[in-house]
């Protein structure tokens, strides 16, 4: 995806959509934004409240030496302090809590949707990007709650209470001070509008150094056992100098708009001094008027300040929102219009001229047509890119076929409940993926109708049962990273429990094609043979043993079947099946 689609610059309507959109995620904590809310008011009420205190003492007390009104008026002070303290306490408390909640939610939601996308779909899509969506993107939308919406309306009422306070006091001396006001109202727009594209070209880097890292790590033993450290080292340091570039401009205008507001506040007060001297000389104003405005001045820039700084975390959290609602936006599901769900399937399988393509028109697989009767086992073989994993991948409907119709019982499996048709058909897949997570989880998949004695039984079925009680905790035994700790063989054969403990009508079994020592090859063959039994098995073979109990061998070739029938038939035709039949197993000298 180019950077222009990812990060499309968005317009005021279009923001204010968004906000609703985010609004609809507060809905369950309103209570929280309701009372936050109202302390946003109470602050910006309180706001003019200690310097007009001020302002009376020094008229009324200190000019006049009185001694116990300016005790009186210190003791309000401290009070009125407190209250604004335990308000701004509370305020900080709620806004937290509020946008972490949010967050929560959006991110059980991000991660939910991301679960049940197709497998296409992550054919396109970095996982880094994904995980920059679910933890960074999430993490900006927070600040809005905390640092953003809520913190500039109360800026905003806060200016719009001083402001009238000002009038009220002394509108000739408020308009005087206001002089500057349009050039800090323009300083604030341009920054904002620059901050815009720099906290977007910011985020898109952010996503692309996860996206790396995370590939680069996954795959790090391949760059150390190919030396590649340097090469990759350089790449990596192209990505970190782009990332750092696009945040040394965003800071770029941070230093120059903090002095240049600063210069206007510094106007602002010459303006008061000079006219508020005069004032006061001309006995037109009290001093105490003068004090309070430094103060008032204070209240109202220093908020317009940070009301750019709110703006941009806004602006960096709707930039989040938009890409995770463009996740959540996703709708790349696998259809699940069927609603078929017999009490029992007995596992007959036929394709009918299938054709099937991952990318448009550039077929993988060309008009398939096969049945395999319940209970048979048929072995797929050809050369690599054939197609063999593609043809199961369709089976259950991990990718969606382009022409003809794949029937499980006569009935098309589009027809089936998607979730059904997934129950019954267990895969065993190429490479095996094992979660950092017990054994006994990483079998049962956390599915609650699996027991420990039913994991137990497929375990031993299998021929795992004797190492896994070798290991540390047995059953219990923590799996690192991948199953790094644990050998390729011993990997392969609790996939195979995963499997038989769902006790499938159908069986898919990519064969792996590691080789592993001859003690655990035999355990292997006979697992598999375990696996196949009593039920429709479809093995993508690489083991002569598993081909030869085959009832039926279909060779592919480049998405077509070229052969199909028994070991002994294909071997007669002298063909293909001969072919690689004489250069995989007799060379091997099976
Ligand atoms: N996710 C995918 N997206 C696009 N093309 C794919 C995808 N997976 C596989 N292909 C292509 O489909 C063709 C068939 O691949 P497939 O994985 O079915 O081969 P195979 O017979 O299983 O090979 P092997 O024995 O090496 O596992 C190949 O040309 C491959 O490039
Ligand atoms: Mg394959």
């Amino acid at each position: 995806m180019g950077k222009a689609q990812e990060s499309k610059v968005s317009g005021n309507t279009y923001d204010m959509q968004l906000l609703r959109r985010m609004l609809r995620y507060v809905k369950p904590y309103r209570h929280i934004f309701v009372w936050s809310v109202i302390l946003t008011v109470l602050i910006a009420f309180l706001a003019p409240a200690l310097p007009m205190l001020v302002e009376y003492t020094l008229d009324n007390y200190i000019f006049r030496s009185d001694y116990q009104g300016l005790y009186t008026m210190m003791v309000l002070m401290v009070v009125i302090l407190l209250l604004q303290t335990c308000a701004r306490y509370y305020h900080t408390l709620l806004t937290n809590t509020l946008g972490q909640s949010v967050i929560r939610d959006l991110r059980i939601a991000t991660f939910n949707h991301i679960s049940q996308l197709r497998l296409k779909y992550f054919d396109r899509t970095p996982i880094g990007r994904l995980i920059t969506r679910t933890v960074s993107d999430l993490e900006t939308i927070a600040d809005i709650f905390s640092e953003g919406l809520i913190q500039i309306i109360g800026d905003v009422l806060q200016l719009i209470v001083i402001m009238g306070v000002m009038f009220y006091t002394d509108w000739r001396l408020t308009l005087i001070v206001l002089i500057p006001m349009p050039l800090m109202v323009a300083a604030t727009y341009v920054f904002k509008e620059a901050m815009k594209s720099a906290f977007q070209d910011v985020r898109h880097w952010i996503s692309n150094l996860n996206t790396y890292l995370q590939e680069h790590i996954s795959g790090i033993s391949i760059i150390q056992y190919f030396a590649r450290e340097e090469q990759e080292m350089r790449k990596f340091k192209e990505i970190n100098a782009e990332h750092r570039n696009a945040h040394i401009r965003s800071n770029w205008y941070f230093s120059i708009f903090f002095p240049v507001i600063e210069v206007i506040m510094a106007i602002a007060l010459g303006l008061l001094v000079w006219y508020g001297s005069g004032s006061i000389l001309e006995g037109r104003i009290s001093p105490g008027v003068v004090v309070a405005f430094i103060m008032y001045i204070n209240m109202i820039f220093r908020p317009i300040r940070e009301l750019v700084d709110k703006f941009n975390t806004l602006q960096m959290g709707m930039v989040g929102a938009e890409r995770v609602f463009s996740v959540l936006d996703t709708n790349e599901f696998t259809a699940n219009n069927g609603k078929y769900q017999p009490t029992d399937v007995s596992g007959a399988i036929s394709f009918k001229h299938v054709w099937f393509a991952y990318d448009e028109e550039k077929y993988v697989l060309k008009d398939l047509n096969f049945h395999v009767k319940a209970g048979e086992t048929l072995a797929l073989v050809g050369a690599t890119g054939a197609g063999k994993s593609s043809t199961i991948n369709i089976l259950s409907r991990f990718y969606e076929i382009n022409k003809g119709e794949v029937l499980l019982d006569g009935v098309d499996i589009r027809s089936y409940e998607l979730g059904y048709l997934r129950r019954h058909i267990a895969t065993v897949q190429q490479d095996v993926f094992l979660f950092s997570d017990s054994i006994a989880n990483n079998i049962s998949l956390y599915d609650p109708s699996i027991t420990r004695q039913m994991i137990v039984e497929a375990a031993k079925r299998v021929g795992a049962h004797e190492f896994i009680m070798r290991l540390p905790d047995g059953y219990d035994y923590q799996v690192k990273e991948r199953g790094s700790t644990l050998s390729v063989g011993q990997a392969q054969l609790i996939s195979f429990v995963r499997a038989l403990v769902r006790n499938p009508r159908i069986l898919v079994l990519d064969e792996a094609t590691s080789s592993v020592d001859t003690e655990t090859e035999l355990l292997i063959q006979k697992s598999i043979e375990a696996l196949m039994e009593e039920r429709t098995a479809i093995v993508i073979a690489h083991r002569l043993s598993t081909i030869q109990k085959a009832d039926k061998i279909i060779v592919l070739d480049r998405g077509e079947i070229k052969e199909m029938g028994s070991h002994q038939e294909l071997l007669q035709l002298n063909g293909l099946y001969k072919r690689l039949y004489d250069l995989q197993f007799q060379s091997a000298g099976v």
